[in-house]
């Protein structure tokens, strides 16, 4: 795994590690279902790069981007004359791959009708090459990847279970970035130093505010969209001082009004819970303001604000009432 950058120190991330090196050596088939821009294909990679065919070819083919026509050939290869504009005798990427991995991107966009024959070559290790009767047989481990629910696709049709089965025989489900907040400062460490290199940047501090509002976003582009958005932000800094782009400032101001929230609750909570030690007694000896440390109007104007109504000590009296009369006396609590 020498040669990737693979970043991350959740505890996800570490299952994930640990799970790529157990499947790394064996040659059975590998499914990798995950959001976009999660790391599917730097994963394929470290499966590759961590067993013993590392020494041989990782060639990876993005089913979604070749159309339908051309995706046979394109993986079982041709004959010359096989078909209007097959010059020459093409291998494919079955056999390119040969004693290596070949990573099949976007499986989920595999054509139906392709289906039987990516089958019969995972199952048989064997298959033509378009315009051939010559049967080609090649050692391939098969690593493939998808955002899309298979097990979806197979219920509505859209894809042929027995090469569902047969693709997911170690299924591995990479988490979204939402869910691996500790990861996001050290790739955020990570691409801005990439950043700072590549766009002769040097960027010298990372403000925790910054780290705030990143660890606040959802990041529904996952890796990907954090790696476009520290790459802005490195270009766009007026200084040595990181600064995210408006877009996710604006997170910031969001996550800010969270956290004034939180904050109020924590209040209530603890004003409540002393409340109820006090068995609602709010001033004198016993009483939750001292308890608190408060002056015994400046809780009461808290409790006011925090729409904590009272239940016992204060008698009849509203609290509303009540508090308006002290605050006035204590405007500055
Ligand atoms: N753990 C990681 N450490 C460093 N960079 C990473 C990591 N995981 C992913 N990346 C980077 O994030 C980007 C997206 O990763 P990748 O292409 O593997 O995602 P994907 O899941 O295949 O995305 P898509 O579904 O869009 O194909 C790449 O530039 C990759 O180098
Ligand atoms: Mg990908």
């Amino acid at each position: 795994m020498a040669t990737l950058d693979l970043i991350g120190s959740s505890p996800k991330f570490r299952a994930l590690l640990t799970e790529v090196e157990r499947v790394a050596p064996v040659d059975s088939a590998v499914l990798i279902q995950g959001e976009t821009g999660t790391g599917k294909e730097v994963i394929a990679r470290a499966i590759h790069e961590s067993g013993p065919r590392r020494n041989r070819r990782f060639v990876a083919l993005n089913c979604a981007a070749i159309p339908g026509a051309l995706l046979e050939s394109e993986l079982f290869g041709h004959e010359r004359g096989a078909f209007t504009g097959a010059w020459a005798q093409t291998k494919g990427r079955f056999q390119l791959a040969d004693g290596g991995t070949l990573f099949l991107d976007e499986i989920g966009d595999m054509p139906l009708e392709l289906q039987p024959k990516l089958l019969r070559a995972l199952q048989e290790r064997e298959f033509e090459r378009l315009g051939s009767t010559q049967t080609v047989r090649v050692n391939v481990r098969v690593v493939a990847a998808t955002n899309q629910d298979l097990g979806q696709l197979v219920s509505r049709k859209l894809f042929r279970a027995d090469l569902f089965y047969r693709l997911n025989v170690i299924p591995i489900r990479l988490p979204p970035l939402r869910e691996r907040i500790p990861d996001i400062l050290p790739l955020t460490e990570f691409f801005v130093a990439k950043f700072a290199a590549r766009l002769n940047k040097p960027i010298d501090l990372i403000p925790d505010e910054v780290v705030a509002a990143l660890k606040a976003h959802d990041w529904p582009g996952n890796i990907r969209e954090l790696q476009n958005c520290i790459e802005r932000a490195v270009l766009f800094s007026p200084g040595s001082v990181l600064r995210l782009p408006l877009d996710l400032r604006q997170t910031v101001a969001q996550s800010s009004e969270t956290a004034a929230r939180t904050l109020a609750d924590a209040d209530r909570e603890h004003i409540v819970e002393t409340l109820n030690q006090t068995n609602w007694l709010i001033g004198g000896q016993d009483g939750a303001a001292n308890r608190l440390g408060l002056p015994r109007t400046t809780l009461i104007y808290k409790m006011r604000k925090l729409g904590i109504e009272t239940r016992r000590s204060l008698g009849a009296r509203p609290i509303r009432q009540l508090a308006g009369e002290q605050c006035r006396a204590a405007a500055s609590c």
